[in-house]
């Protein structure tokens, strides 16, 4: 597996690739990987010939007084897992080099006005950005996403659609714990009590998705939900939202598929999770 730092070094191993004519899938990271990501590297090595993976925590989606600084690194891991799972290549920039005083940036409206977006200003605009500059310097043909951040994946696909990116999306499903809690790199912030008291995001999401019919006002399954986590005293609710999957607006009853997605503090971390509602 090779490393690379630079753009200009992706850019020389792509032009190769390309004139062999072979397939190029990207997973876009921030590192701290674990079997969350594996899931997409391992679709990503299955559907493509060469599989580039980025490193990178992108400090532009991080807002003010939020976790930049303290976000999990370990990069001498991520490469060890990248390669045992197949990737080609994985690209570790810093900063420096992905930002160089840059006037331009791609923003979202709509599908960003809400969840995740409203209580995190700017964060993605900052993931959009990103993103970009990784289809364009990788040239990937698919670029794989997880369901866990939901939100964001919707973005994306909105985002390749309004832009004409030539680039295929894959969403994949959530990466659960034995007990339930979604992986994520943040979970590793959790103290042993904490980490027991996580599992009520999953709970909250179990909850919801055994009590969620057609037509059910969208408060009934919240209130339901909030109890669940409520009954938590170390759990904080950020929100519960209940959304259409085609604007990621509120819904007042279930009467089309539906997104239901949660963020939780336990703590001073934040966990997210959420389930698809298809009718
Ligand atoms: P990060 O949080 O590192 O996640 C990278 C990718 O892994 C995302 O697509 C995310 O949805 C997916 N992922 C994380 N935990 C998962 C789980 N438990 N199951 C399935 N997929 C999971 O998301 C980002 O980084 C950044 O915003 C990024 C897109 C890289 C832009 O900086």
């Amino acid at each position: 597996m090779k490393t690379a730092k630079t753009v200009m070094e992706v850019r020389s191993y792509v032009k190769t690739w390309k004139a062999e004519g072979k397939t190029i899938g990207l997973v876009p990271t921030m590192g701290f990987l674990h079997q969350g990501h594996g899931s997409l590297i391992k679709k990503a090595v299955e559907e493509n010939d060469i599989v580039i993976v980025s490193d990178f925590v992108n400090p532009i989606q991080f807002g003010p007084g939020e976790d930049l600084e303290s976000y999990p690194r370990d990069f001498e891991a991520d490469k060890k897992l990248c390669e045992r799972l197949g990737a080609d290549l994985i690209f570790h920039p810093e900063p420096e080099e992905m930002y160089d005083k840059p006037c331009t940036a791609v923003d979202m409206t709509v599908l960003s006005d809400g969840l995740c977006g409203s209580k995190r200003p700017g964060h993605f605009r900052g993931v959009c950005t990103v993103v970009s500059k990784l289809f364009n310097i990788t040239k990937a043909d698919r670029a794989y996403f997880g369901q866990k951040d939901a939100q964001q994946l919707f973005i994306i696909k909105k985002m390749v659609a309004d832009l004409n990116f030539d680039i295929e999306i894959v969403g994949c499903p959530i990466i659960r714990e034995e007990d339930g809690l979604a992986m994520s790199s943040r979970n590793s912030y959790l103290s042993e009590e904490e980490r027991k008291a996580a599992l009520c995001l999953y709970k909250a999401v179990k909850r919801g998705m055994e009590i969620i019919t057609k037509n059910m006002p969208a408060a009934t399954l919240i209130e339901a939900m909030t109890a669940v986590i409520e009954n938590e005293p170390m759990a904080r609710i950020d929100y519960i939202s209940v959304v259409d999957l085609e604007e990621l607006k509120e819904l007042k009853s279930i009467d089309k598929p539906a997104l239901v997605a949660m963020a939780v503090y336990i703590g001073k971390t934040r966990l997210i999770d959420n389930f698809l509602y298809e009718l």
